[in-house]
C-alpha cells in the first residue's frame, strides 16, 4: 500500500503578491488549467496508489476541499494545521496519523509547489521502491544545473539496491550558501534534493524519535484526530508547543539511514518568481507573460497580471512586474532573494 501525502500548507511568501496570506503559492494556477495543488493531486492518481492525505493549514479548509473537488479527486482525509510548523511537523502529524488508518503503508510525501512535466518515470517507480521504505528515509534526487542555494543537495555514495537504483546518501547539506553550492556542482557527485520522500509511518516516526525527541513528544500531545465535517482536527493547544522546522534540516541532515533514487524528472520547484520565470515559455526575447502584456524593446522580463488586467512595459529588462488585485510589484529579479526584508515592510505599512 502507497499513501501519497500532499504538504499543502506552505506560505509562499515569495510569490507575493500573486501568493497571499489567504491565497498561498499552491492553490495558483501558474502554467496551465490547474493549480500546483491540483497538479500534485492529479500527479498522485493512479491505480497503485490510495487516495491522497492532505495536510494544510486550518484558515484553507475549504479552498483545498474544492480544489480537489473541481478535479475528481477524494481525499482519504484533509488534517487541519492550527498553525504553520513546517514540513517536520507537518509529515510527522501525517505519520501518527497513518500509524492508525493504514499502518502498513508507505507514505509518498510530496510537496505541492512543483511542475513536472514527466512525473511517470517516478510514480510508476514506487511500488518497487516500497519494499525499502520500512528501513530508510528514501529521497529522489535530480541532477542539478546550476549552483541554486534554494534546494538542498544530495551526495551519492555506494548503490544499496542496485535493481530499484537506490543510493545510500553521503551528506545531506540544505540550502547551501552560493559558495558550497559552487562546490558541490563541481564535485559532480551531488544531487539536488526534490523535496518528495517515501517511508513508512514506523519508519519516520522513529527516525524523528531518535535525532529530535521532544519535538516528537510534542507532536504525540498533539496527534489527538477528531473530525469535523470532512476533515481531521487536532488538538490545538498542544500543536502550539511543537518546534518549527522543515524535515530538511531536523532530519535528513541527521539521520543515517537515507537512501536516494536518482531520476530523469524534467522537474522544477516554482516558489520564487526566478524559477517561475525559468520554467514560463519565454518569447525570443526572453520574456514569460503569463496575464496580458504588451512589451516593446524589453527582454527577460516575467510580467503576470490578474485576468482583464494589461501590464505595458518599454525598454525595460530583467524585471519582475507582478500585477495582483490592487498590488502591483515591480522588482529587479536579481534582487528577488531579498523580497523578505521588502515583504516585513509591506506588512507594517499595508
Ligand atoms: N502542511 C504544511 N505545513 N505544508 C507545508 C508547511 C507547513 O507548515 N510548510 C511548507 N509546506 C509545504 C509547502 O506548501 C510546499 O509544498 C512543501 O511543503 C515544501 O515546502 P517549501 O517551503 O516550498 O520547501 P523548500 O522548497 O524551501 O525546500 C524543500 O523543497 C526543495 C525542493 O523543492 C526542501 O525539501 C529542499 O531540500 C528541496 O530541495
Ligand atoms: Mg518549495
Amino acid at each position: 500500500l502507497i499513501l501519497p501525502v500532499l504538504l499543502a500548507g506552505g506560505s509562499g511568501t515569495r510569490l507575493w503578491p500573486l501568493s497571499r496570506q489567504d491565497r498561498p503559492k499552491q492553490f495558483l494556477c501558474l502554467d496551465g488549467e490547474h493549480s500546483l495543488l491540483q497538479q500534485a493531486a492529479l500527479r498522485v492518481k493512479h491505480h497503485c496508489l490510495l487516495p491522497p492525505l492532505v495536510v494544510c493549514n486550518a484558515e484553507h479548509r475549504f479552498m483545498v476541499a474544492q480544489q480537489l473537488l473541481e478535479v475528481g479527486i477524494d481525499p482519504c482525509a484533509i488534517i487541519l494545521e492550527p498553525q504553520s510548523k513546517n514540513t517536520a511537523a507537518a509529515v510527522a502529524i501525517a505519520a501518527l496519523w497513518a500509524q492508525q488508518h493504514y499502518p502498513d503503508a508507505s507514505l509518498f510525501v510530496t510537496p505541492a509547489d512543483h511542475a513536472i512535466a514527466n512525473p511517470a518515470c517516478l510514480i510508476e517507480r514506487l511500488p518497487a521502491l516500497a519494499q525499502h521504505s520500512e528501513q530508510a528515509l528514501l529521497t529522489f534526487a535530480i541532477e542539478p544545473t546550476r549552483a541554486a542555494t534554494e534546494y538542498g543537495y544530495i551526495l551519492k555514495g555506494k548503490a544499496a539496491a542496485q535493481a530499484t537504483n537506490l543510493f545510500h546518501v553521503q551528506h545531506f547539506k540544505e540550502k547551501p550558501s552560493y559558495a558550497l553550492a559552487q562546490q558541490y556542482i563541481e564535485h559532480g557527485n551531488y544531487y539536488w534534493n526534490s523535496g518528495m520522500f517515501m517511508f513508512t509511518s514506523g519508519c519516520f516516526v522513529r527516525e524523528l524519535e531518535q535525532h529530535q525527541p521532544q519535538m516528537m513528544a510534542a507532536l504525540r500531545k498533539a496527534a489527538h484526530f477528531h473530525s469535523d465535517l470532512d476533515f481531521v482536527r487536532i488538538d490545538a493547544d498542544a500543536w502550539q508547543h511543537v518546534p518549527s522546522d522543515s524535515i530538511d534540516y531536523a532530519l535528513l541532515e541527521h539521520s543515517e539511514q537515507v537512501l536516494t533514487c536518482p531520476l530523469p524528472l524534467q522537474w522544477a520547484d516554482l516558489g520564487s518568481f526566478a524559477q517561475v520565470w525559468q520554467h514560463t515559455e519565454q518569447d525570443h526575447q526572453g520574456n514569460a507573460v503569463i496575464g496580458e502584456a504588451v512589451l516593446q524593446d524589453s527582454h527577460n522580463n516575467l510580467v503576470v497580471t490578474d485576468e482583464h488586467q494589461v501590464v505595458a512595459t518599454l525598454g525595460v529588462h530583467d524585471l519582475a512586474v507582478v500585477q495582483s488585485g490592487d498590488t502591483t510589484l515591480v522588482a529587479a529579479k536579481s534582487q528577488l532573494h531579498t523580497m523578505p526584508a521588502l515583504l516585513s515592510q509591506v506588512s507594517e505599512q499595508y
